[in-house]
């Protein structure tokens, strides 16, 4: 998919770059991203809400890859920004991200981080607790600054990846809740507010979704709301922001939509909801990470040590593992590769490919058909570029990978590998060093 091929020498080639050059030049394991998948993915959201004629804005969801080339490169796609923390906002500040278009999420902000989005300026606020609107106002007052808000609210719309659950009340650390009046408390006290601006509401059901209803059944529910609220407080949300979690294909069986068809109905449902409600067609806002980046990341392991249990297993292990993919460890993720240098090969059999973590759930694909595998191949796992880097770690005092994006036949090192001296940078010497 994508721009990935299979080149002359058998190799796999992602944007016109031999992935096996890519391995030998920057080590592995190496995330690679394919530029031009992420552009297509973005156009394809913005695409369906310009042909719409609907105000909108895409905000992509920086938790799940952010360093500072993809945060600028969200910029020059014409995407806002989602962060949720210090340290997103502080890559989108020295990507140079304009800071209006930066929408900061988190159920627990802190006090530092509400202060830093005040300086900076940031577009709008996610208010998700009681706490933080308290947090806010008295920042905002203090300052004598304006700061546009939404509230998040938890519409009672569950998803369980392929289904949905409706749920009255919704368990959920996120939010407000619409059903027990706490969206309503916040209104009334943002109501009285000259400098924290209630602009809209906001809510996000889940992640890796592959169909539209959960959406439109949140429209609903949000709508019905929109109605009593504009009734009892005079409060008409100019904004609703749906969240993100738009499916992509990891393995066979994920059959995920276009990004545009994604969209579709969900601005479908919204003017429907404003037409009875006779309301004016709020911007409508989406937050995708996952359906960005997910699909055009892949990582490329070396092969090392292989180890055969008679009927049962053939273990092949790389050189990486849950530090730079923990999604198989922690959900059971599934994902699909291939052996970049021998990319035409037939498979031969079947391989369980294990990370090099001291962990036995340090898998990463349980039962994988490639060809008679050995020491020296490269591995490639695909759909990597959402929640891989973003979630690595330094378990057994791993190193994190760098990264690479390449495009137009040209490789970039967006983020350096960690060496061994970065693992031990902020140790500092025992004390006494004195046996005792
Ligand atoms: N907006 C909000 C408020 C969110 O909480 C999330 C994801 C997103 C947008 C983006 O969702 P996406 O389009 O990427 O599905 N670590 C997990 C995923 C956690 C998602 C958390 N929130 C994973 O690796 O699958």
């Amino acid at each position: 998919h994508g721009t990935s091929k299979i080149n002359s020498l058998g190799h796999l080639e992602i944007g016109g770059v031999d992935t096996v050059d890519i391995a030998k030049k920057y080590g592995t394991p190496v995330y690679v991203y394919d530029v031009a998948l992420i552009r297509e993915r973005a156009s394809g959201f913005k695409k369906a809400f310009e042909e719409a004629g609907v105000q909108h804005q895409v905000a992509y969801a920086s938790k799940a890859f952010s360093c500072i080339a993809m945060v600028q490169l969200a910029d020059q796609l014409g995407l806002s920004l989602d962060i949720v923390s210090g340290g997103e906002l502080m890559t989108a500040k020295k990507a140079g991200f304009p800071m209006e278009r930066v929408h900061f999420h988190g159920n627990n902000k802190s006090p530092e981080e509400i202060k830093f989005a005040l300086d900076l300026g940031v577009g709008c606020i996610v208010l998700d607790n009681f706490y933080e609107v308290a947090l806010l106002q008295q920042e905002a007052v203090s300052r004598n600054q304006k700061v546009d808000a939404l509230i998040r609210t938890t519409p009672g719309v569950e998803a369980h990846t392929h289904e949905y659950i409706s749920t009255g009340q919704e368990d959920s650390k996120f939010g407000f809740d619409l059903s027990s009046g706490q969206a309503d408390k916040v209104i009334k006290i943002l109501q009285e507010d000259t400098n924290v601006n209630l602009r809209g509401v906001h809510s996000h059901i889940g992640s890796q979704i592959f169909d539209t209803n959960g959406f439109v059944l949140t429209v609903e529910k949000l709508f019905s709301q929109f109605t009593r609220w504009k009734e009892e407080y005079g409060f008409v949300p100019e904004i609703l922001n749906a969240g993100g979690g738009f499916g992509i294909r990891y393995v066979e069986g994920d059959e995920p939509l276009p990004p545009e068809d994604y969209v579709k109905d969900l601005i479908k449902a919204v003017k429907k909801e404003s037409e009875k409600a006779n309301m004016d067609v709020p911007e409508i806002w989406i937050e995708p990470g996952r359906s960005i980046t997910g699909d055009a990341g892949t990582t490329l392991y070396t092969v090392g040590s292989k180890k055969d249990i008679p009927g049962v297993r053939r273990y092949l292990s790389v050189d990486g593992g849950m530090t730079d993919n923990i999604r198989p460890a922690l959900y059971q993720a599934e994902y699909e590769g291939i052996l970049a240098n021998r990319a035409n090969e037939q498979a031969e059999d079947h391989f369980a490919v294990a990370g090099k973590c001291c962990e036995s759930g340090d898998m990463l694909i349980w039962k994988l058909a490639l060809p008679e595998a050995d020491h020296d191949d490269i591995l490639a796992v695909f759909c990597t570029g959402a929640y891989g880097y973003s979630m690595a770690n330094n378990y057994n005092r791993i190193t994190k990978p760098p990264v690479v994006f390449v495009e137009d036949n040209q490789a970039d090192l967006v983020v350096k590998g960690e060496t061994l001296e970065d693992i031990t940078k902020n140790d500092l010497p025992l004390r006494s060093k004195e046996r005792v």
